[in-house]
Protein backbone atom coordinates (compact mmCIF):
# COMPACT_ATOMS: atom_id res chain seq x y z
CA UNK A 1 0.00 0.00 0.00
CA UNK A 2 1.14 3.65 -0.59
CA UNK A 3 0.11 6.25 1.46
CA UNK A 4 -0.15 9.78 0.92
CA UNK A 5 -0.14 12.96 3.25
CA UNK A 6 -2.63 15.54 1.59
CA UNK A 7 -2.14 19.50 1.81
CA UNK A 8 -5.50 21.15 1.34
CA UNK A 9 -9.04 19.91 1.39
CA UNK A 10 -10.16 22.34 -0.75
CA UNK A 11 -11.75 22.43 -4.43
CA UNK A 12 -8.67 20.59 -6.31
CA UNK A 13 -8.12 18.23 -2.76
CA UNK A 14 -11.35 17.09 -2.19
CA UNK A 15 -11.11 16.01 -5.77
CA UNK A 16 -8.53 14.02 -5.76
CA UNK A 17 -10.05 11.93 -2.57
CA UNK A 18 -13.29 11.77 -4.44
CA UNK A 19 -11.50 10.26 -7.53
CA UNK A 20 -8.75 8.28 -5.61
CA UNK A 21 -12.00 6.83 -4.01
CA UNK A 22 -14.03 6.57 -7.13
CA UNK A 23 -11.95 4.36 -9.38
CA UNK A 24 -9.85 3.02 -6.72
CA UNK A 25 -9.90 -0.77 -8.62
CA UNK A 26 -8.19 0.73 -11.97
CA UNK A 27 -5.91 3.18 -9.87
CA UNK A 28 -4.33 -0.18 -8.06
CA UNK A 29 -4.45 -1.94 -11.29
CA UNK A 30 -2.63 0.69 -13.27
CA UNK A 31 -0.39 1.89 -10.52
CA UNK A 32 0.47 -1.74 -8.91
CA UNK A 33 -0.62 -0.71 -5.43
CA UNK A 34 -3.02 0.71 -3.21
CA UNK A 35 -3.68 4.37 -2.95
CA UNK A 36 -4.43 5.66 0.32
CA UNK A 37 -4.91 9.11 2.00
CA UNK A 38 -2.83 8.37 5.12
CA UNK A 39 -3.15 11.67 6.65
CA UNK A 40 -4.84 15.53 5.72
CA UNK A 41 -3.38 18.86 6.60
CA UNK A 42 -6.48 21.12 6.67
CA UNK A 43 -7.95 23.89 8.68
CA UNK A 44 -11.51 23.50 8.31
CA UNK A 45 -11.84 19.94 9.26
CA UNK A 46 -15.57 19.96 7.93
CA UNK A 47 -14.26 19.86 4.93
CA UNK A 48 -12.37 16.44 5.18
CA UNK A 49 -15.14 15.07 7.66
CA UNK A 50 -17.97 15.87 4.67
CA UNK A 51 -15.58 13.61 2.42
CA UNK A 52 -15.56 10.29 5.19
CA UNK A 53 -12.19 11.18 6.41
CA UNK A 54 -11.74 10.16 9.99
CA UNK A 55 -10.87 12.59 12.52
CA UNK A 56 -8.08 11.32 13.56
CA UNK A 57 -6.22 11.52 10.13
CA UNK A 58 -6.85 15.18 10.14
CA UNK A 59 -3.97 17.43 11.65
CA UNK A 60 -3.21 20.95 11.55
CA UNK A 61 0.30 20.11 12.18
CA UNK A 62 2.32 19.82 8.92
CA UNK A 63 5.01 17.95 11.32
CA UNK A 64 2.66 14.96 11.28
CA UNK A 65 2.99 14.93 7.77
CA UNK A 66 6.63 15.45 6.97
CA UNK A 67 7.46 13.33 9.68
CA UNK A 68 5.76 9.96 9.35
CA UNK A 69 8.07 7.26 7.70
CA UNK A 70 4.79 6.06 6.73
CA UNK A 71 3.95 8.71 3.78
CA UNK A 72 5.21 8.31 0.84
CA UNK A 73 4.16 10.61 -1.75
CA UNK A 74 2.88 14.93 -0.71
CA UNK A 75 0.32 16.27 -2.40
CA UNK A 76 0.22 20.27 -2.32
CA UNK A 77 -3.08 21.73 -2.72
CA UNK A 78 -2.87 24.61 -0.27
CA UNK A 79 -1.91 26.99 -3.19
CA UNK A 80 -0.13 30.39 -2.69
CA UNK A 81 3.63 30.86 -1.80
CA UNK A 82 3.84 30.13 1.72
CA UNK A 83 3.62 28.31 3.71
CA UNK A 84 3.25 25.64 0.76
CA UNK A 85 6.72 26.53 -0.47
CA UNK A 86 8.45 25.60 3.02
CA UNK A 87 5.77 22.32 2.94
CA UNK A 88 7.22 20.81 0.18
CA UNK A 89 10.92 21.76 0.53
CA UNK A 90 10.82 19.92 3.88
CA UNK A 91 8.71 16.90 2.89
CA UNK A 92 11.84 16.37 -0.13
CA UNK A 93 14.20 16.51 2.56
CA UNK A 94 12.19 13.75 4.36
CA UNK A 95 12.51 11.72 1.19
CA UNK A 96 8.83 11.96 -0.02
CA UNK A 97 7.90 12.73 -3.55
CA UNK A 98 5.73 15.44 -3.98
CA UNK A 99 2.80 16.16 -6.44
CA UNK A 100 1.53 20.03 -6.93
CA UNK A 101 -1.01 22.34 -8.42
CA UNK A 102 0.99 25.14 -7.46
CA UNK A 103 1.64 27.20 -10.49
CA UNK A 104 2.15 30.54 -8.25
CA UNK A 105 5.01 28.85 -6.87
CA UNK A 106 6.76 26.96 -9.62
CA UNK A 107 6.51 30.23 -11.79
CA UNK A 108 8.60 32.19 -8.83
CA UNK A 109 10.50 29.49 -6.89
CA UNK A 110 10.80 26.52 -9.38
CA UNK A 111 14.48 26.65 -9.06
CA UNK A 112 14.61 25.61 -5.58
CA UNK A 113 12.19 23.48 -5.84
CA UNK A 114 13.70 21.49 -8.53
CA UNK A 115 17.19 21.54 -7.14
CA UNK A 116 16.26 20.32 -3.89
CA UNK A 117 13.71 17.29 -6.00
CA UNK A 118 17.37 16.24 -7.25
CA UNK A 119 19.52 16.75 -4.40
CA UNK A 120 16.98 14.60 -2.25
CA UNK A 121 16.54 11.88 -5.51
CA UNK A 122 12.52 12.68 -5.35
CA UNK A 123 9.88 13.02 -7.97
CA UNK A 124 8.30 16.38 -8.29
CA UNK A 125 5.61 16.28 -10.74
CA UNK A 126 3.10 19.18 -11.09
CA UNK A 127 0.89 19.32 -14.31
CA UNK A 128 -2.04 20.32 -13.43
CA UNK A 129 -0.37 23.56 -12.94
CA UNK A 130 -0.87 24.34 -16.12
CA UNK A 131 -4.22 23.66 -17.84
CA UNK A 132 -5.96 22.02 -15.20
CA UNK A 133 -6.76 18.71 -16.60
CA UNK A 134 -4.66 18.65 -19.99
CA UNK A 135 -1.98 16.42 -20.32
CA UNK A 136 1.03 19.35 -21.39
CA UNK A 137 4.03 18.75 -18.72
CA UNK A 138 4.91 15.11 -19.17
CA UNK A 139 3.90 15.12 -23.22
CA UNK A 140 6.65 18.53 -23.10
CA UNK A 141 9.18 16.52 -20.92
CA UNK A 142 8.47 13.20 -22.45
CA UNK A 143 6.71 12.36 -25.55
CA UNK A 144 7.77 15.44 -27.69
CA UNK A 145 11.14 15.16 -26.43
CA UNK A 146 12.86 14.12 -29.62
CA UNK A 147 11.88 18.16 -31.01
CA UNK A 148 13.73 21.29 -30.86
CA UNK A 149 10.32 23.56 -29.92
CA UNK A 150 10.09 26.14 -31.64
CA UNK A 151 6.56 27.62 -30.12
CA UNK A 152 3.65 27.28 -27.44
CA UNK A 153 0.80 29.18 -27.87
CA UNK A 154 -1.60 28.75 -25.01
CA UNK A 155 -5.20 29.85 -23.93
CA UNK A 156 -4.17 29.17 -20.65
CA UNK A 157 -6.77 31.07 -18.58
CA UNK A 158 -10.28 29.92 -18.49
CA UNK A 159 -11.98 32.76 -17.09
CA UNK A 160 -10.68 35.53 -19.15
CA UNK A 161 -11.63 33.29 -22.70
CA UNK A 162 -15.13 32.62 -21.45
CA UNK A 163 -15.51 36.45 -20.95
CA UNK A 164 -14.14 37.36 -24.75
CA UNK A 165 -16.51 34.24 -25.43
CA UNK A 166 -19.42 35.76 -23.97
CA UNK A 167 -18.73 39.23 -25.05
CA UNK A 168 -17.85 38.30 -28.83
CA UNK A 169 -20.36 36.17 -29.45
CA UNK A 170 -23.29 38.01 -26.79
CA UNK A 171 -21.95 41.79 -27.14
CA UNK A 172 -22.24 41.48 -23.76
CA UNK A 173 -20.93 43.54 -21.17
CA UNK A 174 -17.19 42.81 -19.56
CA UNK A 175 -18.07 43.58 -15.74
CA UNK A 176 -21.24 41.41 -16.33
CA UNK A 177 -19.64 38.46 -17.35
CA UNK A 178 -16.64 39.14 -15.23
CA UNK A 179 -19.76 38.30 -12.47
CA UNK A 180 -20.91 35.13 -13.60
CA UNK A 181 -17.67 33.89 -14.41
CA UNK A 182 -16.68 34.01 -10.99
CA UNK A 183 -20.12 32.93 -9.99
CA UNK A 184 -19.62 30.11 -11.96
CA UNK A 185 -16.47 29.72 -9.60
CA UNK A 186 -13.98 29.96 -12.94
CA UNK A 187 -12.42 33.16 -12.00
CA UNK A 188 -9.92 32.93 -8.87
CA UNK A 189 -10.98 34.30 -5.45
CA UNK A 190 -9.02 37.79 -6.64
CA UNK A 191 -10.23 37.95 -10.27
CA UNK A 192 -7.09 40.65 -11.08
CA UNK A 193 -4.93 37.78 -11.69
CA UNK A 194 -6.92 36.51 -14.15
CA UNK A 195 -7.86 39.52 -16.03
CA UNK A 196 -4.42 40.90 -15.63
CA UNK A 197 -3.09 38.22 -17.65
CA UNK A 198 -0.75 37.26 -14.02
CA UNK A 199 -2.50 33.75 -14.09
CA UNK A 200 -1.56 32.96 -17.34
CA UNK A 201 1.20 34.55 -17.63
CA UNK A 202 2.62 31.94 -14.75
CA UNK A 203 1.58 29.09 -16.74
CA UNK A 204 3.44 30.24 -19.75
CA UNK A 205 6.76 30.74 -17.62
CA UNK A 206 6.02 26.88 -16.34
CA UNK A 207 5.87 25.98 -19.82
CA UNK A 208 8.56 27.87 -21.61
CA UNK A 209 10.70 26.27 -19.10
CA UNK A 210 10.03 23.11 -19.82
CA UNK A 211 9.86 23.72 -23.89
CA UNK A 212 13.14 25.09 -24.46
CA UNK A 213 15.26 24.10 -21.22
CA UNK A 214 15.99 27.03 -19.76
CA UNK A 215 14.47 28.77 -16.54
CA UNK A 216 12.24 31.33 -17.54
CA UNK A 217 10.37 32.71 -14.03
CA UNK A 218 7.85 35.22 -13.84
CA UNK A 219 9.58 38.25 -13.82
CA UNK A 220 10.66 37.32 -17.64
CA UNK A 221 7.78 37.53 -18.68
CA UNK A 222 5.66 40.53 -20.85
CA UNK A 223 1.70 40.92 -19.41
CA UNK A 224 -0.86 42.80 -20.90
CA UNK A 225 -4.95 41.76 -19.83
CA UNK A 226 -8.13 41.95 -21.27
CA UNK A 227 -9.71 44.99 -19.13
CA UNK A 228 -8.80 47.22 -22.20
CA UNK A 229 -10.88 45.03 -24.58
CA UNK A 230 -13.89 46.81 -26.03
CA UNK A 231 -16.71 45.65 -27.81
CA UNK A 232 -15.37 47.82 -30.71
CA UNK A 233 -12.31 46.27 -30.93
CA UNK A 234 -14.17 42.58 -30.91
CA UNK A 235 -16.62 44.21 -34.03
CA UNK A 236 -13.69 45.47 -36.09
CA UNK A 237 -11.71 42.00 -35.44
CA UNK A 238 -14.87 40.21 -37.01
CA UNK A 239 -15.04 42.63 -39.76
CA UNK A 240 -10.94 41.92 -40.79
CA UNK A 241 -11.67 38.25 -40.22
CA UNK A 242 -10.28 37.72 -36.89
CA UNK A 243 -10.71 36.68 -33.27
CA UNK A 244 -9.41 37.94 -29.93
CA UNK A 245 -7.84 35.50 -27.93
CA UNK A 246 -5.87 36.50 -24.22
CA UNK A 247 -2.58 34.47 -25.85
CA UNK A 248 0.45 33.01 -24.20
CA UNK A 249 3.06 32.96 -26.66
CA UNK A 250 6.62 31.40 -25.84
CA UNK A 251 8.63 31.32 -28.93
CA UNK A 252 12.45 30.53 -29.55
CA UNK A 253 14.13 32.17 -32.59
CA UNK A 254 16.80 30.87 -34.65
CA UNK A 255 19.75 32.15 -32.32
CA UNK A 256 18.30 30.90 -29.49
CA UNK A 257 16.65 34.18 -27.57
CA UNK A 258 13.21 33.18 -25.97
CA UNK A 259 10.64 35.67 -26.08
CA UNK A 260 7.69 35.14 -23.63
CA UNK A 261 4.45 37.64 -23.64
CA UNK A 262 0.88 37.60 -22.45
CA UNK A 263 -1.32 40.40 -23.98
CA UNK A 264 -4.73 40.05 -25.85
CA UNK A 265 -4.12 39.25 -30.01
CA UNK A 266 -6.04 39.38 -33.11
CA UNK A 267 -6.06 35.19 -34.24
CA UNK A 268 -7.05 34.51 -37.75
CA UNK A 269 -10.62 33.27 -37.42
CA UNK A 270 -9.51 29.78 -39.31
CA UNK A 271 -6.51 29.20 -36.55
CA UNK A 272 -6.90 26.02 -34.29
CA UNK A 273 -6.97 28.22 -31.28
CA UNK A 274 -9.95 30.58 -32.32
CA UNK A 275 -12.26 27.99 -32.17
CA UNK A 276 -10.91 27.75 -28.40
CA UNK A 277 -14.33 28.89 -26.37
CA UNK A 278 -15.69 29.54 -23.50
CA UNK A 279 -14.21 28.27 -20.39
CA UNK A 280 -11.56 25.50 -22.25
CA UNK A 281 -7.87 26.07 -22.33
CA UNK A 282 -5.68 25.36 -25.18
CA UNK A 283 -2.04 24.77 -26.11
CA UNK A 284 -0.55 24.67 -29.34
CA UNK A 285 2.81 23.34 -29.91
CA UNK A 286 4.75 23.31 -32.67
CA UNK A 287 8.18 21.20 -32.55
CA UNK A 288 10.57 21.04 -35.70
CA UNK A 289 9.53 16.82 -35.74
CA UNK A 290 5.87 16.86 -34.89
CA UNK A 291 4.62 20.09 -36.67
CA UNK A 292 1.97 21.11 -35.10
CA UNK A 293 0.01 20.28 -32.12
CA UNK A 294 -2.50 20.94 -30.09
CA UNK A 295 -3.60 19.90 -26.38
CA UNK A 296 -7.64 20.54 -25.11
CA UNK A 297 -9.99 20.48 -22.61
CA UNK A 298 -10.65 21.84 -18.92
CA UNK A 299 -8.17 24.53 -18.07
CA UNK A 300 -9.98 24.21 -14.71
CA UNK A 301 -12.42 23.03 -12.02
CA UNK A 302 -12.50 20.35 -9.52
CA UNK A 303 -12.05 16.70 -11.19
CA UNK A 304 -10.16 17.82 -14.60
CA UNK A 305 -7.44 19.25 -12.27
CA UNK A 306 -7.86 16.22 -9.96
CA UNK A 307 -7.62 14.02 -12.83
CA UNK A 308 -3.87 15.39 -13.69
CA UNK A 309 -2.76 15.47 -10.13
CA UNK A 310 -4.14 11.45 -9.61
CA UNK A 311 -2.35 11.09 -13.08
CA UNK A 312 0.77 12.09 -11.75
CA UNK A 313 0.40 10.18 -8.38
CA UNK A 314 -0.14 6.87 -10.05
CA UNK A 315 3.14 7.50 -12.35
CA UNK A 316 5.04 8.16 -8.65
CA UNK A 317 3.21 5.05 -7.46
CA UNK A 318 4.97 2.79 -10.94
CA UNK A 319 8.09 4.68 -10.13
CA UNK A 320 8.51 3.81 -6.50
CA UNK A 321 7.15 -0.23 -7.66
CA UNK A 322 10.08 -0.40 -10.11
CA UNK A 323 12.79 1.79 -8.14
CA UNK A 324 13.21 4.65 -10.89
CA UNK A 325 12.39 7.74 -8.79
CA UNK A 326 13.98 10.79 -9.83
CA UNK A 327 13.91 9.45 -13.72
CA UNK A 328 12.90 13.19 -15.47
CA UNK A 329 14.42 15.76 -12.88
CA UNK A 330 14.52 19.16 -13.87
CA UNK A 331 15.08 19.75 -17.52
CA UNK A 332 16.40 23.26 -17.51
CA UNK A 333 20.13 23.10 -18.46
CA UNK A 334 20.57 25.35 -20.38
CA UNK A 335 20.56 29.41 -19.58
CA UNK A 336 18.80 30.84 -23.34
CA UNK A 337 17.78 35.21 -23.00
CA UNK A 338 14.55 36.26 -22.94
CA UNK A 339 14.26 39.61 -25.24
CA UNK A 340 12.49 42.11 -24.50
CA UNK A 341 9.14 43.46 -26.19
CA UNK A 342 10.70 45.67 -27.54
CA UNK A 343 12.38 44.00 -29.97
CA UNK A 344 9.42 41.86 -30.96
CA UNK A 345 8.65 42.01 -34.91
CA UNK A 346 4.77 41.91 -35.16
CA UNK A 347 1.52 42.86 -37.47
CA UNK A 348 -0.24 45.31 -35.25
CA UNK A 349 -4.21 46.37 -35.02
CA UNK A 350 -4.45 50.43 -34.36
CA UNK A 351 -7.62 52.25 -33.60
CA UNK A 352 -7.75 55.67 -32.83
CA UNK A 353 -10.03 58.52 -33.33
CA UNK A 354 -9.01 61.47 -35.76
CA UNK A 355 -9.89 65.05 -37.04
CA UNK A 356 -11.90 64.29 -40.31
CA UNK A 357 -11.06 66.41 -43.05
CA UNK A 358 -8.25 66.87 -46.08
CA UNK A 359 -4.54 65.68 -45.36
CA UNK A 360 -5.03 64.52 -42.14
CA UNK A 361 -4.47 60.46 -43.16
CA UNK A 362 -1.40 61.57 -45.63
CA UNK A 363 -0.33 63.30 -42.03
CA UNK A 364 -0.90 59.54 -39.96
CA UNK A 365 0.93 57.55 -42.66
CA UNK A 366 3.79 60.03 -43.21
CA UNK A 367 4.46 59.64 -39.21
CA UNK A 368 4.24 55.68 -39.73
CA UNK A 369 6.51 55.74 -42.59
CA UNK A 370 9.05 57.91 -40.67
CA UNK A 371 9.18 55.15 -38.55
CA UNK A 372 9.66 52.05 -40.97
CA UNK A 373 6.27 51.20 -39.97
CA UNK A 374 4.29 50.23 -43.33
CA UNK A 375 0.43 49.78 -43.07
CA UNK A 376 -1.28 46.62 -45.10
CA UNK A 377 -4.73 47.79 -43.98
CA UNK A 378 -6.92 50.89 -43.40
CA UNK A 379 -10.50 51.30 -42.94
CA UNK A 380 -11.82 54.30 -41.75
CA UNK A 381 -15.77 55.12 -40.01
CA UNK A 382 -17.31 58.72 -40.20
CA UNK A 383 -18.82 59.59 -37.30
CA UNK A 384 -21.57 62.01 -36.65
CA UNK A 385 -18.69 64.65 -35.44
CA UNK A 386 -15.74 66.31 -37.29
CA UNK A 387 -13.81 62.97 -36.16
CA UNK A 388 -13.43 59.99 -37.69
CA UNK A 389 -12.49 56.47 -36.43
CA UNK A 390 -9.63 54.64 -38.27
CA UNK A 391 -9.10 51.49 -37.56
CA UNK A 392 -4.96 50.24 -39.19
CA UNK A 393 -3.08 47.10 -39.45
CA UNK A 394 0.17 47.14 -39.97
CA UNK A 395 2.81 45.19 -41.93
CA UNK A 396 5.72 43.17 -39.94
CA UNK A 397 7.36 45.94 -37.79
CA UNK A 398 9.70 46.18 -35.07
CA UNK A 399 7.50 46.73 -31.34
CA UNK A 400 9.80 49.66 -30.64
CA UNK A 401 9.61 51.09 -33.89
CA UNK A 402 5.40 51.25 -33.70
CA UNK A 403 6.00 52.74 -30.15
CA UNK A 404 7.91 55.64 -31.55
CA UNK A 405 5.28 56.39 -34.42
CA UNK A 406 2.64 56.36 -31.66
CA UNK A 407 4.42 58.86 -29.72
CA UNK A 408 4.24 61.39 -32.26
CA UNK A 409 0.87 60.63 -32.59
CA UNK A 410 -0.42 61.14 -29.63
CA UNK A 411 1.37 64.79 -29.57
CA UNK A 412 -0.34 65.98 -33.35
CA UNK A 413 -3.52 67.73 -32.65
CA UNK A 414 -5.48 66.23 -35.85
CA UNK A 415 -5.29 62.58 -33.35
CA UNK A 416 -7.71 62.89 -30.42
CA UNK A 417 -6.92 59.45 -28.98
CA UNK A 418 -5.35 56.28 -29.90
CA UNK A 419 -7.77 53.68 -28.10
CA UNK A 420 -6.42 50.63 -29.06
CA UNK A 421 -3.10 48.76 -30.49
CA UNK A 422 -3.35 44.76 -29.86
CA UNK A 423 -0.72 42.29 -31.56
CA UNK A 424 -1.52 39.80 -34.19
CA UNK A 425 -0.47 36.36 -34.00
CA UNK A 426 -0.82 33.38 -35.90
CA UNK A 427 -0.76 35.10 -39.59
CA UNK A 428 2.45 33.34 -40.90
CA UNK A 429 1.67 29.74 -39.58
CA UNK A 430 2.62 28.20 -43.34
CA UNK A 431 6.13 30.34 -42.51
CA UNK A 432 7.04 29.21 -39.75
P1 LIG B 1 -8.91 25.99 -2.24
O1 LIG B 1 -8.78 27.33 -1.62
O2 LIG B 1 -10.27 25.51 -2.61
O3 LIG B 1 -8.28 24.88 -1.28
C1 LIG B 1 -7.16 25.09 -0.49
C2 LIG B 1 -7.44 24.47 0.87
O4 LIG B 1 -6.26 24.45 1.64
C3 LIG B 1 -8.49 25.25 1.66
O5 LIG B 1 -9.39 24.38 2.24
C4 LIG B 1 -7.65 25.99 2.67
O6 LIG B 1 -8.34 26.27 3.86
C5 LIG B 1 -6.54 24.98 2.94
N1 LIG B 1 -5.34 25.63 3.46
C6 LIG B 1 -4.69 26.68 2.94
N2 LIG B 1 -3.60 26.94 3.66
C7 LIG B 1 -3.54 26.04 4.66
C8 LIG B 1 -2.66 25.82 5.73
N3 LIG B 1 -1.57 26.58 5.92
N4 LIG B 1 -2.92 24.79 6.59
C9 LIG B 1 -4.01 24.03 6.40
N5 LIG B 1 -4.90 24.19 5.41
C10 LIG B 1 -4.67 25.19 4.54
O7 LIG B 1 -7.94 25.98 -3.50
P2 LIG B 1 -8.02 25.05 -4.79
O8 LIG B 1 -8.32 23.66 -4.38
O9 LIG B 1 -8.88 25.69 -5.81
O10 LIG B 1 -6.55 25.16 -5.35
C11 LIG B 1 -5.49 24.39 -4.82
C12 LIG B 1 -4.28 24.52 -5.73
O11 LIG B 1 -4.61 24.04 -7.03
C13 LIG B 1 -3.81 25.97 -5.94
O12 LIG B 1 -2.41 25.97 -6.05
C14 LIG B 1 -4.43 26.35 -7.27
O13 LIG B 1 -3.72 27.35 -7.96
C15 LIG B 1 -4.33 25.02 -8.01
N6 LIG B 1 -5.26 24.86 -9.10
C16 LIG B 1 -6.60 25.01 -8.88
C17 LIG B 1 -7.49 24.83 -9.92
C18 LIG B 1 -8.95 24.94 -9.70
O14 LIG B 1 -9.71 24.75 -10.65
N7 LIG B 1 -9.43 25.20 -8.51
C19 LIG B 1 -7.02 24.53 -11.28
C20 LIG B 1 -5.59 24.35 -11.39
C21 LIG B 1 -4.75 24.54 -10.33
P3 LIG B 1 -9.07 27.71 3.98
O15 LIG B 1 -10.22 27.66 3.02
O16 LIG B 1 -9.48 27.74 5.41
O17 LIG B 1 -8.07 28.74 3.61
N1 LIG C 1 -8.58 30.97 -12.61
C1 LIG C 1 -8.01 30.03 -13.49
C2 LIG C 1 -8.68 30.17 -14.86
C3 LIG C 1 -8.21 28.60 -13.04
O1 LIG C 1 -9.62 30.96 -15.00
O2 LIG C 1 -8.24 29.50 -15.78
C4 LIG C 1 -7.06 27.91 -12.44
O3 LIG C 1 -5.84 28.08 -13.05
Amino acid sequence: MIQIGLLGCGTVGSGVVKLLEKNADAIAQRSGDQIVVRRVLERDKDKCLALGIAPERITNDIEDIVNDPEIDIVVELIGGIEPASSFILQAMRQGKHVVTANKDLIAVNGKELFETADEHQVDFYFEASVGGGIPIVYPLKQSLAGNRIQQVIGILNGTTNYILTQMSRKGRDYHEVLAEAQALGYAEADPTSDVSGLDAARKIAILSSIAFNSRVTLDDVYVEGITDITPEDIRYAHELGFVIKLLAIAKEDQAGQIQVRVHPAFLPANHPLAAVNDVFNAVFVQGDAVGEVMHFGRGAGQMPTASAVVGDIIEIVRNLKHHTNARIGCTCYEQKPVVSINELEAEYYIRMRVTDRPGVLAGIAGVFGNNNVSIATVLQKSSDSDTAELIMITHRVREQWLRDSLTVLRGMSIVSEINSVIRLEGTQREAV
